[in-house]
Order: structure tokens, then C-alpha cells, then sequence
């Protein structure tokens, strides 16, 4: 096995020219799916994942949805004495997403974000620097590269493997639940992979064993029928951004609190092992704060950075408008102010109930004469795995052997909406396993990753599908 591995690597390492100039061809394709305007983009970026999965020699199709195309490939494991015995071989769904989030604000760009070029980093070395470098398609073509090393140089993966890339996880994965309702029997594996998270650092690689949940919606406040002059009607009229400048003051109390009623009914704490683990890692608050020009946590008090980050629930206003925004000064009384909200979820909350509280709220701090208006509404629970299971210590062998150190098991306060339903529908667990750094600059301007990320990612996986494949050669 490790015989067939190591040619693998070696393959792998020979033609990372030619990986990245594949790289790059995605990257060249602006697929922001959040904007209508580039639905084109969404569809190039998934025909293209077609054509590429299936020159790498998966069975790849590409499958309409009520918004962007969902991407399916198969490929069978390499024959029964490469995957180590008889016994059925292990089946891996791999997942990852070819939608990228808008380069806004687009003058903050050094370089175009969707002419991809190589850079160099004081801190790291060569960079790729695009939008979708490091989120996600630089990630998830670490998992390809790894697959075409493996089918070129073994004739296949040792075992079989089905990826699904979707175009919608940066707009909240709405058309997933039809798909995986639909498709379920597709996708079916014994367990799914995702590169789609962070490393704990340049050196040290990371499993990531939760992930927090999302609620998300707009607000709308609407006051008078139209604009108004301030002089002719100031006084009177009431203004639609002071009523929602009011309700999102109130929304956190001096300690940091949300103070929304029942906002954290069923909220569970991590276990006391899990805190402990926590708490041994060489984690550096200060570093991590001033490295984004921050002087001191923000969040509730009484939590460390880590629990705020990784066993805390959070309300954010992610966006806010209303009035006039153009050059100089205008008297005006606006009809309307709007704003864009995100709680993120930690396991025990459910999404609708948070956002039916929110709404409740909302009402009750509007002003008389305001009426609002709820838009945009989604989410998806928290998320957590087992730390102990065999594919969990398969990973960890893999990456060791990589990297020189074990990976560290860490929390995450992003979300990926999918993997919640991989578990509750599918009835997978998922090895979240990623190669980002927290500097790869992820949504915004000048994302880059790391040629280096890029490299020994790919190689991770290879090692990691050869030891998922003794694991389960062991237990048959
Ligand atoms: N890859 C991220 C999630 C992530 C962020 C993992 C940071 C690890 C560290 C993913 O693409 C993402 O941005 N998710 C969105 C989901 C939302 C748009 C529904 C998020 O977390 O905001
Ligand atoms: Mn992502
Ligand atoms: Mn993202």
C-alpha cells in the first residue's frame, strides 16, 4: 500500500504545474452566486468541474436545481488487491463549492480578483492570490488533484468516491435540501469528506469537529409613503432609520449578551473534556485580535476568545442601508431603512425558532408608525462529531505522516450548511478536514492561499484516502 502511495505523492509533486494552471483556469470564472448577473459564471464554473472531473476519469454529470446546477461525479475504487483484501470498499462522498462570495469592495484589490496570479507573502512564501483561492476553489481542487494523481498512477482511488459540488453555498445552499431529497441515493457513502475549513496554523494541520449553525434575514422598516423634506415634515413624520437604528441597538445588552427572548433556550455548553482540550491549546488572543487590527474581544463577557468563537451564539448586523448616501448633504426623511442580519447557532438552537424570536422582538421595539417587513429569510443548525471514531484516527495517522505533527481538533465559527444535513438526511458523518489559514483574507478583498496549502493539501489527501482505505480493509 504505502508502496503505491508514495509513486502516488511522487505523481502528485511532478505535475503541480500543471495543477495549478487547472487552478487557475477555475479561478478565472467569476461564479458569485449571490448575484443574478452571474448565473452564466455559475453554470461555466460547473460545466467546467464536469469536463475536469470526468478528463480525470470520474462518471460526471451536471444536474439542474431551482438555482445553480448541483455537480455529480463517481468513480470506482481501484482493484480489490490495491485497496488492501476482499471486503466492500469504503465509499467517501467528498464535498466542495464552486460558487465564490462578490470581490466587493472591488477598489481594495491589488489585482483583478478573477485574474489569478502567483505572489509572494513575507510571512508564507509564494501565494495564489484570487477570489476562490482559498474559498473554496482552491481547497476542493486540492481533493481533485489528489484524485487524478491517485487514477493516474494506480489506475483509481483506493476507494470509491463520489463528489458533489454544489454553486450555492455562499447564498445559503437553498436548492440543496430538494437535491439531496431527490438525489439522496447518489450521493450515498459511508462518510463524507469536506475541504472547506482552516489548518491551526502554517505548520499544523486540523480536524474540525464542529461547526456552528446560521439564521440569516433582512429587515425592512418602512415610515412615511415617500421621501420627505426634513424641514416640511420633520417633527411630525417618523423616520424609518432611527426606528431600526433603535431595534438593532437593542439587540445586546452591556455584557455582551443578545437579549432577545429565548434566544438561548437549549443552548448546550461544551463538555468539560472538550473545554479542557480548549483551554491546553497554544492559542494567542492578542495575536489573533491585533492581526485584523482589534485591540480587545468584543463578544460576551466572561467567555475566552476560543468559546466565544467556537461555543457561543453571536447576532450580527452584516449590512445596513437607508437614506441618502451620495456626495454632500441632503435634507431628506427616507420612506425606508433596511438591514442585513446573521445569528450564528451553536448545537440546541433551532434556526426558525431564533429567527421567529428576532421578528417578535423587532416588533416590539418599533416605534409607533413604522411597519416591518421580514425578508431573505434562511439557515442551518450547528453541527458536531465525534472525535474518537476510526475514520477519525485514520485522518489523523494521514496527516501526521504529512505534516510532521498531529492535527489539532479544533471548533469553527463558520457554518456549512450542507454538513448538517449529510448527517440528518444522508445519516453521514463528515471528517471536516482543510487546508485555509486564518490570513487567506475569505470573503475578502486580496484572498489568497497558500501555494504551499495548495501542495501539501493535495498530498494529504492522497494519504488520506490510502489510510481510510486500510481502516476499512482492517475491519472487513
Ligand atoms: N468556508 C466557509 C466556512 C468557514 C469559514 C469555515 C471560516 C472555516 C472557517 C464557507 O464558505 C462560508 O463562508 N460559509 C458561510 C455560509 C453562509 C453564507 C450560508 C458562512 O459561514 O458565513
Ligand atoms: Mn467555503
Ligand atoms: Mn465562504
Amino acid at each position: 500500500m504505502t508502496g503505491s502511495e508514495n509513486a502516488v505523492l511522487e505523481a502528485l509533486d511532478a505535475d503541480r504545474d500543471g495543477a495549478l494552471g487547472r487552478l487557475f483556469e477555475l479561478l478565472r470564472i467569476p461564479s458569485i452566486s449571490t448575484d443574478p448577473a452571474h448565473a452564466a459564471d455559475c453554470r461555466k464554473a460547473a460545466e467546467w468541474c464536469v469536463a475536469a472531473l470526468r478528463e480525470i476519469g470520474f462518471d460526471a454529470q451536471l444536474h439542474e436545481t431551482a438555482g445553480q446546477p448541483m455537480v455529480v461525479g463517481h468513480m470506482p475504487p481501484l482493484g480489490t488487491e490495491g485497496a488492501g483484501g476482499g471486503g466492500a470498499p469504503l465509499r467517501v462522498l467528498f464535498y466542495g463549492h464552486y460558487d465564490v462570495q462578490p470581490p466587493d469592495p472591488l477598489e481594495l484589490w491589488k489585482t483583478p480578483p478573477f485574474e489569478p496570479r502567483m505572489g509572494e507573502d513575507p510571512r508564507h512564501g509564494p501565494i495564489i492570490l484570487a477570489r476562490g483561492a482559498s474559498d473554496d476553489k482552491g481547497q476542493l481542487m486540492t481533493f481533485l488533484e489528489a484524485c487524478r494523481a491517485w487514477a493516474r498512477t494506480a489506475g483509481g482511488p483506493p476507494v470509491a468516491v463520489t463528489v458533489l459540488l454544489e454553486g450555492e453555498e455562499e447564498s445559503g445552499s437553498p436548492s440543496l435540501g430538494p437535491f439531496l431529497d431527490a438525489h439522496g441515493e447518489l450521493l450515498k457513502a459511508d462518510i463524507a469528506l469536506v475541504c472547506d475549513t482552516g489548518q491551526w496554523d502554517a505548520r499544523t494541520p486540523a480536524i474540525t469537529t464542529m461547526l456552528r449553525g446560521l439564521a440569516f434575514c433582512e429587515i425592512a422598516v418602512r415610515g412615511p409613503a415617500r421621501d420627505l423634506h426634513s424641514g416640511m415634515y420633520g417633527g411630525p413624520a417618523v423616520n424609518p432609520i432611527h426606528g431600526l437604528a433603535r431595534i438593532l441597538a437593542a439587540l445586546h445588552d452591556e455584557a455582551g449578551r443578545v437579549r432577545i427572548p429565548g434566544f438561548y433556550d437549549g443552548v448546550e455548553s461544551p463538555t468539560e473534556a472538550q473545554r479542557a482540550q480548549w483551554a491546553a491549546l497554544d492559542f494567542d488572543e492578542a495575536e489573533f485580535l491585533t492581526d485584523v487590527g482589534l485591540s480587545a474581544p468584543a463578544g460576551e463577557r466572561g467567555y475566552s476568545v476560543l468559546e466565544q468563537l467556537w461555543a457561543r451564539p453571536t447576532a450580527e448586523v452584516n449590512g445596513i442601508c437607508g437614506g441618502y448616501q451620495g456626495p454632500g448633504t441632503k435634507t431628506v426623511i427616507p420612506s425606508e431603512a433596511r438591514a442585513k442580519l446573521s445569528f450564528r447557532l451553536v448545537p440546541g438552537q433551532d434556526p426558525e425558532r431564533v429567527l421567529a424570536g428576532f421578528r417578535a422582538f423587532a416588533q416590539a421595539h418599533a416605534p409607533d408608525g413604522c411597519t416591518i417587513a421580514f425578508e431573505g429569510e434562511g439557515g442551518s443548525p450547528a453541527v458536531g462529531f465525534d472525535t474518537e471514531s476510526a475514520s477519525m484516527r485514520a485522518a489523523t495517522a494521514a496527516l501526521e505522516a504529512e505534516w510532521g505533527r498531529s492535527p489539532v481538533m479544533m471548533g469553527c465559527g463558520g457554518s456549512i450548511p450542507i454538513v448538517e444535513a449529510f448527517k440528518t438526511v444522508l445519516g453521514m458523518e463528515t471528517l471536516l478536514i482543510g487546508f485555509a489559514l486564518d490570513d487567506d483574507r475569505i470573503h475578502s478583498p486580496n484572498e489568497k492561499y497558500n501555494l504551499s496549502s495548495f501542495t501539501r493539501g493535495a498530498r494529504s489527501w492522497v494519504r488520506i484516502l490510502a489510510r481510510l482505505a486500510e481502516a476499512q480493509a482492517q475491519r472487513a
